[in-house]
């Protein structure tokens, strides 16, 4: 399997995300905690240039927790700012208004020193497509203000959402159209990873196929959880693991045949929705930050 994927007008997106980013004061970058590095694209390094960041690992209720961890205090480490959150839990996201603070204080004291008081703080959510950028802005905002796009780079019309003060008083403000980075695929574990949690999805990619190294992925990495859903013990050998599958979730073709695509499809469905748990798919290592 090849993945690849070139979005439409990448200069045209980068432009226009280079002019957003002047902008604001801290880029506010969405990954997926089961992929943070396959989530990510590093030229987001280069664009968000001398700017604060902070990193919010999304869907961490999916992801192994104490791998979460382990990510956000790598981050840390690298001077940036980082939180894990459940975008879809308002409750979730207060910690982010405090984080976002702390990341604009220095901005905010050199401001004061040069007599400018009540500057807000401007801030802008960046991330490749599927991370939850938009339940995150509205979650966040508090209504249904984001906007999706398909295309990298942001749409033109932006406008600034003011958002609750922070406790030091400063206003801060989220341009409601959120950048969209496009993953790195020059590295096909990247397209590997980001098609197991289902977050690129193309006719060219086939099912069976994932489904098979995903088994041996968690037969390797992972083991017993595939006996532990399906109550079977797997052997080394993955097509005889997605026969057993197909025959614990009745998927039978015409002719009494396993329906290897039907099982694949729920092997996949099971493993993106965390019904075989919260499984990290790439866990944290220092050289992977
Ligand atoms: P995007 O703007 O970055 O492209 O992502 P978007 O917000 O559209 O979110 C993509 C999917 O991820 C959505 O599901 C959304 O509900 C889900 N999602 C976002 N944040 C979280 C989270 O923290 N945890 C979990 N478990 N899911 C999250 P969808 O497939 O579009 O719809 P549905 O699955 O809700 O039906």
């Amino acid at each position: 399997m090849h993945f690849q994927w070139f979005p439409g007008h990448m200069t045209k997106a980068i432009r226009s995300m280079k002019d957003s980013i002047k902008l604001i004061d801290i880029v506010i970058e969405l990954v997926d905690a089961r992929i943070p590095v396959s989530s990510r694209n590093p030229e987001i390094d280069s664009l968000a240039g001398s700017k604060s960041r902070i990193i919010l690992l999304n869907k961490c209720d999916m992801a192994d927790e104490r791998e979460t961890a382990g990510w956000i205090s790598g981050y840390k480490e690298r001077g940036l700012f980082a939180a894990s959150i459940d975008a879809r839990k308002k409750q979730d996201l207060k910690a982010v208004t405090a984080l976002i603070e702390k990341a604009g204080e220095e901005k905010r004291q050199r401001d004061l020193k040069r007599g400018i008081k009540n500057r807000p703080i401007r801030t802008m959510v960046v991330g490749i497509p599927n991370v939850g950028k938009s339940t995150f802005i509205n979650s966040f905002v508090g209504k249904a203000s984001a906007k999706t796009g398909n295309k990298p780079g942001v749409t033109k019309g932006n406008q600034w959402i003011k958002l609750d003060r922070g406790k030091n008083g400063a206003q801060i403000e989220l341009l409601d159209t959120p950048g969209i980075l496009w993953p790195k695929f020059e590295d096909q574990t990247v397209g590997l990873h980001l098609a197991w949690i289902g977050a690129i999805r193309d006719e060219r990619i086939i099912n069976t196929d994932l489904a098979l190294d995903l088994i041996e992925f968690l037969e390797s990495e992972h083991k017993g959880i595939i006996e532990e859903k399906y109550g079977f013990t797997p052997d080394e050998d993955s097509v005889n693991v997605l026969t057993q599958i197909a025959s614990a979730r009745g998927c039978i073709a015409k002719g009494g045949e396993p329906d290897y695509d039907k099982a694949a499809f729920f092997l996949l469905d099971d493993f993106r929705n965390a019904r075989l748990g919260r499984v990290t798919i790439e866990e944290h290592k220092e050289d992977l930050i």
